[in-house]
């Protein structure tokens, strides 16, 4: 029913009521005025917002990393940290200003990433103007943490993800003997490098044979994060789970039975092997694949960037098939 009917609906009754009311006291009172007509009920934020829906994007939340949380209680208040790995620390950082992640004892009560991290308040009512709008606290170009030079733009959603999926340091530079100290086992982007590599910057870019596309000009900037992460619900995968669901792939690659589309994840997993089996021989990354601290020269540090980033990265490829397979061939002949 639509809200206004209900609106004018209760006032019928009312004003029925009353008319009862009143010839039970034998007094015949002038008709009621008729009740304004409600606001023209808005079945389009009925698409969103009604109980099955909610039930449903909170049962696919549940099954998503963001729900779980795992590092919250490590990272998730931990100035430097909490900035993507809490609730709190997101809001506080990016929208407040109030931060606590900067004292020394960080988010006291830090929390796993909920509705309330990526939706705030709807920027219009006016959907059928003014389009689709999520309630969502940032979809505005991202200028990337470790460049604030590069501003990325996604257009629309999947420039929120940008915002912690993005690396937190750029490659290294040489010194005056072309060489650079990796500093610790944690060196490296960090974990969620995807943002910068979907957009094609960032990556350690040796001058070779294989040659860079401009940046932003890949295939896959359209459907963008949430085209491949969300846009289909089915079998456990996309929607709110953030898992990429193969569903959502298809509408472009037909027929496609796996993400190894053209056999492009086999082909980034075998240079990956390649790649590795070289930086274990220079010794900058250890047997399970983690940089070892000590001086290496240049050529071999910006290859041992590529591997970790590509690595962490984790879609083999997929997110910028390009690029990525362009920074693994020319890392290999640079070291080889
Ligand atoms: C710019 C945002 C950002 C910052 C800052 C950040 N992280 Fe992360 N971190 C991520 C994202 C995104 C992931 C998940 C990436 C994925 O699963 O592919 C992640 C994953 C991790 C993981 C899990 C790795 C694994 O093997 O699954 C650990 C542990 C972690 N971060 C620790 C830290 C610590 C400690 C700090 C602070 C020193 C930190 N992070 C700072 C974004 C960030
Ligand atoms: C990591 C960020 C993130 C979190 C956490 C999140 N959402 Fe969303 N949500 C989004 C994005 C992004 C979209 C828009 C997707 C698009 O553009 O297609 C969206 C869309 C929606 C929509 C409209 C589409 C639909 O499926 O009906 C609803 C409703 C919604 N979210 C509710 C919720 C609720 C409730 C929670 C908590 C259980 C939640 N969201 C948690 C990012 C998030
Ligand atoms: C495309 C999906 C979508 C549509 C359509 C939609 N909403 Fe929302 N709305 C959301 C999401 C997502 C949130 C944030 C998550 C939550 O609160 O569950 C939200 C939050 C809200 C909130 C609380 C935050 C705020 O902005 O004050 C109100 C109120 C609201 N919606 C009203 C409306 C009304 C009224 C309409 C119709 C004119 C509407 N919504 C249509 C998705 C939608
Ligand atoms: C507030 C920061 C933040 C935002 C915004 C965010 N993420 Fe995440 N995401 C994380 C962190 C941190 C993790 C790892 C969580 C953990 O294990 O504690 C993660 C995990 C994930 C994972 C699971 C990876 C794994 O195996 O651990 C996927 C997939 C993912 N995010 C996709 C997205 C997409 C798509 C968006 C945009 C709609 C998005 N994220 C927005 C911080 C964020
Ligand atoms: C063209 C589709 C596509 C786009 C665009 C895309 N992803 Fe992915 N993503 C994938 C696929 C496919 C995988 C790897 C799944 C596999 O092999 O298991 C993946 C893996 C991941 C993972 C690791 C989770 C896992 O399943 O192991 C994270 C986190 C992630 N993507 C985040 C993002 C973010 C953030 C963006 C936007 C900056 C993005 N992705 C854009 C398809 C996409
Ligand atoms: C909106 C359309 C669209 C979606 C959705 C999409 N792709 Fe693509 N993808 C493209 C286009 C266009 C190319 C470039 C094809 C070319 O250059 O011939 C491409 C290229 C690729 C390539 C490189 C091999 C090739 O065909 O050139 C792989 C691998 C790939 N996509 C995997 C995926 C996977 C896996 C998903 C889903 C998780 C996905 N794509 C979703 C449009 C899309």
């Amino acid at each position: 029913m639509k809200k206004g009917s209900l609106i004018s609906g209760m006032l019928t009754l009312i004003l029925f009521a009353g008319v009862l009311f009143m010839s039970s006291c034998g007094k015949e009172g002038p008709a009621g005025a008729d009740g304004t007509d409600g606001v023209d009920g808005n079945m389009v934020c009925m698409e969103c917002h009604n109980l099955e829906n909610k039930a449903n994007v909170h049962m696919q939340y549940e099954m998503s990393q963001h729900h779980e949380g795992e590092f919250v209680g490590y990272a998730g208040g931990r100035q430097d940290c909490a900035k993507c790995h809490s609730n709190e620390g997101f809001i506080e950082t990016q929208y407040t200003g109030a931060d606590t992640t900067a004292s020394a004892d960080g988010v006291p009560y830090p929390t796993a990433i909920g509705c309330v991290t990526c939706h705030s308040s709807h920027s219009t009512f006016d959907f059928e103007n003014d389009g689709d709008d999520y309630a969502l606290r940032g979809t505005e170009p991202i200028k990337l943490l470790a460049d604030n030079t590069i501003e990325v733009d996604f257009g629309g959603s999947s420039n929120l993800c940008i915002i912690c999926h993005e690396p937190r340091r750029t490659g290294p530079t040489p010194d005056a003997n072309d060489s650079f100290f990796i500093s610790s086992s944690h060196w490296g982007p960090h974990h969620g490098p995807q943002g910068s590599f979907l957009y094609g910057v960032l990556g350690y870019e040796f001058d070779g044979a294989e040659s860079y596309a401009t940046p932003g000009s890949h295939a896959h900037m359209q459907p963008a994060c949430t085209g491949c992460h969300m846009e289909t619900y089915s079998n456990s995968k996309g929607g709110h789970t953030w898992w990429p669901n193969l569903d959502n792939c298809t509408s472009c690659h037909e027929g496609a039975n796996s993400f190894d589309v053209k056999g492009v994840q086999t082909e980034v997993h075998d240079l990956l092997v390649e790649l590795g089996d070289l930086l274990k021989a220079e010794g900058s990354i250890d047997a399970d694949g983690h940089p070892v601290r000590g001086t290496f020269h240049i050529d071999v540090a910006g290859a041992t960037y590529n591997y970790i980033g590509i690595e962490e990265d984790r879609s083999l490829g997929v997110h910028n098939p390009d690029y990525i397979i362009a920074l693994l061939k020319n890392s290999i002949d640079a070291i080889k």
